[in-house]
């Protein structure tokens, strides 16, 4: 089987690809690097110690991703391609629609012309918006609130709107939760551009003295300790969630959504006293105001992934922290060489 992958040498998508050669697949590979680094290219091969084909395509250039189609059999398609910062995405709207829909329309219109009908989708738990209870089923309403979350619904809709027009299409939505950790081995890990909006990256470049100490963004909220609280997945059991959901879509027609957390919520106090005691580094932090657009409770009712997926998230929190601190530690500035594109000529074509 060959699976081509949007975006796979970005966080996700990297470590997705690791997996999917741990289990024999064949690996088409496209990435414009947007929001990566080249050298995750050498260390998934590694790691994984196999081969893949890597072509360095932008999904905005229809013509280019058209050669990777015509070029390859392709059985599926992991669409993570997209850009995915929220608050970038208030920022700067029309680049997101343009780059996660256009580019997202050029794939669906190439998959549809090469009669390639198997997708998955990394959609995110952000399209339901602020949930009206926890923990968060797949059937709740959905309403988003910024552009970021907006282009993840749209592409939602434009897949079900596809599967209506042709039912041979199979399609799995993968809303994610919080990702975070990293593999095993240190080789490969989150490498966020810039100072890290996500909390767990900003933790550990507190850690590894990068960054002086961890700003709490409000301790206010109608939570046990006041802090917000996420479901925290580990990286590699997510990886693991887009083989089975693979396998389901191989297997069956139609378009389904699928939560992938852990079902368990943890404060950001939590998490920061979880990396302190299983790492042993001390993590300063103060308390500042909210963050515009953040809620205070947000966690996964896994069930549904487990039902029909075959699908359970095994790695726990310390594990996570421990995992997350090896890659920081082990790459104290994330990826070398951020602009050495050599990297990209020197690796499997
Ligand atoms: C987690 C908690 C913050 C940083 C985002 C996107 C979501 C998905 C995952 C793409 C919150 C607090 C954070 C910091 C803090 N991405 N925090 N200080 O906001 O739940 O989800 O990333 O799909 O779409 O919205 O994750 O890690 O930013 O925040 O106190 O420096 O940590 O307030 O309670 P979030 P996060």
């Amino acid at each position: 089987m060959a699976i081509l992958v949007t975006g796979g040498t970005g966080y996700i998508g990297s470590h997705t690809v690791v997996e999917l050669l741990n289990a024999n697949y064949e690996v088409i590979v496209v990435d414009n690097f947007s929001n990566s680094n080249p050298e995750s290219l050498s260390r998934i091969k590694e790691i994984s110690g196999k081969d893949f084909k890597f072509f360095e395509v932008d999904l905005l250039d229809r013509g280019e991703l058209e050669t990777v189609f015509s070029n390859c059999v392709i059985d599926a398609v992991i669409h993570f391609a997209g850009l995915k910062a929220v608050g970038e995405s208030v920022e700067i709207p029309i680049c997101y629609y343009h780059n996660n829909i256009t580019g997202t329309l050029n794939l669906i219109d190439l998959m549809q012309k090469y009669d390639v009908l198997n997708m998955v989708f990394s959609s995110s738990a952000t399209v339901y918006g602020a949930p009206k209870q926890v923990p968060i089923s797949e059937n709740f309403s959905l309403n988003v609130t910024n552009p970021y979350g907006r282009t993840k619904l749209m592409i939602e809709e434009i897949l079900n709107d596809v599967y209506t027009s042709n039912s041979n299409w199979s399609i799995a939505l993968l809303r994610y939760f919080n990702p975070i950790g990293a593999h095993e081995s240190g080789r490969i890990g989150e490498d966020p551009n810039g100072i890290p909006n996500n909390l767990m990256p900003y933790i550990t470049q507190v850690a590894v003295g990068k960054l002086n100490e961890l700003k709490v963004f409000g301790n206010d909220y109608s939570t046990p300790d006041g802090t917000g609280v996420r479901d925290y997945i580990h990286v590699v059991d997510l990886a693991k969630g887009h083989l089975k959901a693979l396998e389901k879509i191989i297997s069956s027609n139609g378009v389904e959504a699928y939560n992938l957390g852990t079902g368990k919520g943890y404060s950001v106090l939590e998490i920061v006293q979880a990396f302190e005691k299983t790492t042993g580094k001390k993590i300063p932090y103060s308390f500042g105001p909210r963050r515009s657009g953040d809620i205070a409770e947000c966690f996964a009712n896994p069930t549904k992934a487990e039902k029909d997926l075959g699908w359970k998230a095994r790695r726990g929190i310390k594990e996570m922290c421990i995992d997350s601190w090896r890659w920081q530690s082990q790459n104290p500035i994330g990826f070398q060489n951020k602009n050495d594109k050599n990297y990209a000529t020197t690796l499997i074509r």
